[in-house]
């Protein structure tokens, strides 16, 4: 086994919904001597059930994985006294890569998220989301093909929250020149590598002057360097109805980290909703890869839920690897079952269960 500071070239379906991350990626080059060796948190909720799944449609590609099972979440608080013990942090570090089940957080109440923490403690600074429309689901938008950039460390995730006096609490929102112009640089890079034309950056800067102005000033300037790529500016209430009425106009968006989160949700739903986005947490040393959904207790331990968004987020860590073949195959897969449309989970109108549609996908991909 070698780590690799670079990515290496990939070939990608005409169709992909799973684009490599970025140019500067951290990877691992495996062979079936020398297996990829990938950190696995299978999470609460319906993640047990959708990281089973795609490691089962993983392994039946022939390619060769080390699992190292890691666990995190409320679950693990009596044995450990934290949510997020130092050994998942310390083997993702070790293993440069990660794939993770959804992680449920208290509301209101209780620990500070583990996927924050995470994120942070990773310095998982961008949050790459693809959402392009998939053959077979009907959605209101036809060739909708859009790519959410999400700031992933600063914003209101700094967690720093106190109470001025009774009655009146303080969250505080922190944007930093650092944190802004690296996003910015990384969307537009991200743009160039995979052939994108656009770059928005998605703001609130009439308000948050200070802020959001200072997020913006960096886009603008990194935008200078990046002539070949063209960039323009949007309110983000704006761009939320204009995503739902012309999604076309939009290619790569960049963002902070609370618009990230709420804008990648609506993306999702333009596509065939959260069951089919994935996306990758990417940092200079490590990149952990996870759907863009939660833990679905609504359909926990039910069997219904629909693992693509995961295994969407694993494709996307093949092709990091350079394993477009593997890719293409499973990719193609799902598509097949989402063309033959006999074999849907719940969320996309179907009647399968989660074991029902990874049958299917395990038999077009002849396995
Ligand atoms: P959610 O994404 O878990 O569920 C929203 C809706 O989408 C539900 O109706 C659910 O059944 C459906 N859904 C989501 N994924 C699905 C799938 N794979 N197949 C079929 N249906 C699916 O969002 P919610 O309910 O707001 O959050 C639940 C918990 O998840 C919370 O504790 C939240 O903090 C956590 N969460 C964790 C994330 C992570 O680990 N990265 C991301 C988002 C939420």
């Amino acid at each position: 086994m070698s780590n690799s500071p670079s990515a290496p070239e990939t070939t990608t379906n005409a169709d992909s919904v799973t684009p490599a991350t970025a140019a500067d990626a951290p990877v691992q080059t495996g062979t079936a001597a020398s297996p990829y060796i990938v950190t696995l948190i299978p999470g609460d909720g319906i993640g047990p059930e959708v990281i089973d799944a795609t490691v089962e449609v993983l392994e039946a590609t022939g390619l060769s994985f080390t699992w190292d099972r890691q666990f995190a979440g409320a679950e693990v608080i009596p044995r450990f006294g934290t949510p997020l013990p130092d050994e998942v942090v310390n083997t993702i570090i070790k293993n440069r890569i990660a794939l993770k089940g959804p992680i449920a957080t208290p509301i209101g109440t209780g620990f500070s998220s583990v996927n924050v923490t995470l994120r942070k403690r990773l310095g998982l600074y961008a949050n790459v989301r693809p959402a392009r429309t998939l053959p077979g689901i009907v959605t209101p938008f036809k060739d909708v093909d859009i790519v959410v950039v999400r700031e992933n460390s600063e914003d209101l995730y700094s967690g720093i929250e106190h109470v001025v006096v009774p009655g009146v609490v303080e969250s505080l929102k922190i944007i930093t020149e650092t944190g802004s112009t690296r996003i910015a640089r990384f969307a537009f890079d991200y743009a160039r590598k995979n052939g994108r034309k656009k770059v928005v950056a998605v703001h609130k800067a009439n308000i948050m002057k200070l802020s959001d102005g200072l997020f913006l000033d960096c886009c603008k300037r990194v935008a200078r360097e990046y002539t070949d790529i063209e960039y323009s500016e949007m309110i983000v209430d704006n761009c939320c109805m204009q995503l739902v009425t012309k999604p076309h106009q939009f290619d790569v968006m960049v963002m902070e980290n609370l618009y990230g989160d709420i804008v990648s949700d609506l993306v999702s739903g333009l596509v065939g909703g959260l069951g089919v986005t994935g996306s990758a947490n990417i940092g200079p040393d490590t990149i952990m890869y996870e759907a863009v959904h939660g833990s679905a207790p609504d359909i926990a331990g039910k069997g219904l839920a629909n693992p693509t968004a995961v295994l969407f987020s694993a494709v996307m860590m093949l092709r990091n690897f350079g394993e477009a073949e593997a890719a293409n195959r499973v990719e193609n897969a799902v598509f097949a079952v989402f063309k033959e449309a006999k074999h849907l989970t719940g969320d996309l109108g179907g009647k399968a269960t989660t074991r029902e549609y990874v049958n299917a996908v395990l038999r077009h991909m002849g396995a």
